[in-house]
């Protein structure tokens, strides 16, 4: 059995209520090429895979780190547009991309090339995806964990309490987790904005609209459409009856557009007092950690590109897609300093 949550309330207590939906299944399929990590387990055993790294992610050394290196990697990546000699280019492959990619490397101290990184990125996602599919683990994702593992190792971070084992596959949810979805939602951002060119004007004259305009975008498409959870139990949600063992569904997408809680929700509006309100980073134990890393790096990609490119014009996006994450396959936009 499938089940479906699509409504604001219903996602929120599906996802604040751990015993009664776990994500604790073997046929969560990321755990089972990633190993034992926060993403897999609930109660203690979640807590220990997940506190020391929200500590890290969290520190005051950790975030001064995040606000120099993301900074830097911006206005490398914008002057290098701006230097490039052309007037337009796609803002996934010339920075969403890269920008999220290099901030992970810094971050976790690892000393591995981009390329490399999305190498493994890509024989994990293979690897979950064969097991999906009811086949057995390939290879090549075996031998991406090993040497992701080998990474996190030499990099020393400072998590004492976790085996070598239990870093990386912590470190992969944090990397894969912090990678697909800032390049999503940023690349979302630009095409949120640029798709009423009279947004991204208004936030070139005030900036101070900026983040309102981020937390506007990331409630229309969150970069994840959906978290997964399986009932423990036979219950009820809204009525409806959901028998022990379905595979539970929250549609963070439509629960970010009930018209409950975000009147007239499919309409881009950085104006709306309640978008702040958005489910996009989730809600509960599994709760993202990243939140504070994600609006850095789309404010700073924004201010980035606003004080280098000014004016822009979106030159062809068909705009976001993908079931699970949503992002635009190409945003190419032309500027006329
Ligand atoms: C806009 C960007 C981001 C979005 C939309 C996003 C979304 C999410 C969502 C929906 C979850 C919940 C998963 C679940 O309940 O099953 C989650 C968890 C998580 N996110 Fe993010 N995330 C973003 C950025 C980041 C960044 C930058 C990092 C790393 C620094 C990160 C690391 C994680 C980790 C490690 C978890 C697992 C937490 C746990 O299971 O306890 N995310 N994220």
């Amino acid at each position: 059995m499938v089940c479906v949550i699509t409504t604001y309330p219903e996602c929120l207590a599906v996802m604040r209520d751990p015993v009664t939906f776990t994500v604790d299944d073997p046929r969560f399929s990321t755990g089972r090429i990633v190993g034992e990590s926060m993403l897999s387990t609930d109660g203690a055993r979640h807590r220990a895979h997940r506190e020391p790294w929200a500590r890290f992610l969290t520190s005051g050394a950790t975030r001064s780190h995040a606000e120099k290196t993301v900074s830097r990697v911006c206005d490398d990546l914008v002057s290098d547009l701006r230097q490039s000699g052309s007037s337009s280019a796609d803002l996934r492959t010339a920075l969403t991309g890269p920008l999220a990619v290099a901030v992970m490397i810094e971050l976790l101290g690892l000393a591995v090339e981009p390329a490399t990184l999305l190498a493994w990125y890509r024989d994990i996602v293979t690897g979950v995806d064969a097991v999906s599919a009811g086949e057995l683990p390939p290879a090549v994702a075996t031998e991406a964990m090993r040497e992701l593992e080998r990474a996190v190792t030499a990099a020393a971070l400072p998590i004492p309490q976790q085996s070598p084992a239990a870093l990386a596959s912590n470190a992969a949810v944090v990397l894969f987790g912090g990678i697909e979805t800032v390049d999503g939602s940023i690349a979302n951002l630009f095409w949120h904005l640029l798709g009423d060119s009279t947004t991204y004007r208004r936030c070139l004259a005030d900036p101070q609209l900026v983040p309102s305009a981020i937390e506007e975008s990331f409630r229309l498409e969150p970069a994840a459409s959906r978290v997964d959870r399986y009932a423990t139990v036979t219950t009820c949600v809204n009525g409806i009856e959901i028998a022990k063992g379905a595979l539970v569904i929250v549609a963070l997408r439509q629960a970010n557009r009930d018209p409950t809680v975000f009147p007239d929700p499919d309409r881009f509006d950085i104006d709306r007092p309640e978008r702040g309100r958005h489910l996009t980073f989730a809600r509960g134990p599994h709760a993202c950690i990243g939140p504070h890393l994600a609006r850095l790096e789309a404010i700073t990609a924004f201010t980035a590109v606003a004080e280098e490119l000014g004016e822009l014009t979106l030159v062809q996006s068909e705009g976001p897609e993908g079931k699970i994450f949503r992002k635009p396959a190409e945003l190419v936009v032309s500027w006329g300093r």
